[in-house]
């Protein structure tokens, strides 16, 4: 009995900490694909390639090895960057990687794979759209833009990540209109995803909902 489920949505709508908690709750495996898209822009930065320069961050496709490991750690050639990658330089240049094709089919790959063997919670962009199609479960959550970034601002705080409430907005709203606006794979509601408001909702209550989401779902589908 293997489920995947897909959480697709826009920035810091707080998708990776309620998908990290409904995968322990349930035992899957959680799978944040925007780490991935993360620790190659920080690559880029580090090599100090233009990361607006799609020819030149292509080209190192066969340099980068990404490996998500257990604890939501993330692996760049064997070092740890789950620190790294989420830094100010790294949200600035994100969502330029994340739109070339080439980048995109090489990082896709490696998630299908490791939703291959086990029951998954996978967030992102293009995961109901693209990455799994098929997923049993796909929920597109949001939450308002101003929820959004006092969200991020406080979590930013909380893991000691300097940067003003005024920062986060700018950000959060230039990465939404890049994601949304590429060509390949852009952020959109797969057509049979869930919505979920979250604005006014803790993150408990996310939890519970998407438990509900998914328990239902197999009901349904007598898995
Ligand atoms: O946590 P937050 O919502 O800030 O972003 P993230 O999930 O870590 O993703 C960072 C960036 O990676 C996004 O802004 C997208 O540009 C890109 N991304 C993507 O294109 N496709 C995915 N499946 C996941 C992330």
């Amino acid at each position: 009995m293997r489920v995947c489920v897909a959480i697709d949505g826009p920035a810091a709508a707080g998708k990776s900490t309620v998908a990290k908690r409904v995968a322990t709750i349930l035992g899957y495996t959680y799978i944040d694909t925007g780490a991935m898209y993360r620790a190659f822009t920080l690559y880029c930065i580090e090599k100090g390639i233009n990361c607006e320069d799609e020819k030149a961050c292509v080209a190192v496709i066969p340099e980068v090895s990404i490996e998500l490991k257990p604890g939501n750690l993330v692996f760049l050639n064997g070092k740890d960057v789950s620190f790294d990658i989420r830094t100010p330089i790294v949200n600035a240049n994100v969502s330029y990687i994340a739109s070339y094709k080439d980048i995109r089919l090489a990082l896709v790959e490696l998630q299908r794979k490791m939703a291959e063997k086990h029951s998954v919670i996978m967030d992102g962009r293009d995961i109901g759209t693209y990455v799994l199609p098929k997923a049993e479960v796909k929920i597109y959550q949001i939450a308002s833009a101003e929820t959004r970034a006092i969200r991020r601002y406080k979590e930013n705080q909380e893991k000691g990540i300097a940067c003003t409430l005024d920062e986060i907005r700018e950000d959060v709203k230039k990465r939404d209109y890049i994601d949304s606006h590429r060509a390949f794979a852009p952020l959109k509601p797969a057509e049979d995803a869930i919505p979920l408001d979250t604005s006014d909702m803790s993150i408990e209550e996310v939890v519970n909902a998407i438990i509900d989401i998914i328990n239902k779902k197999i009901k349904e589908i007598g898995k």
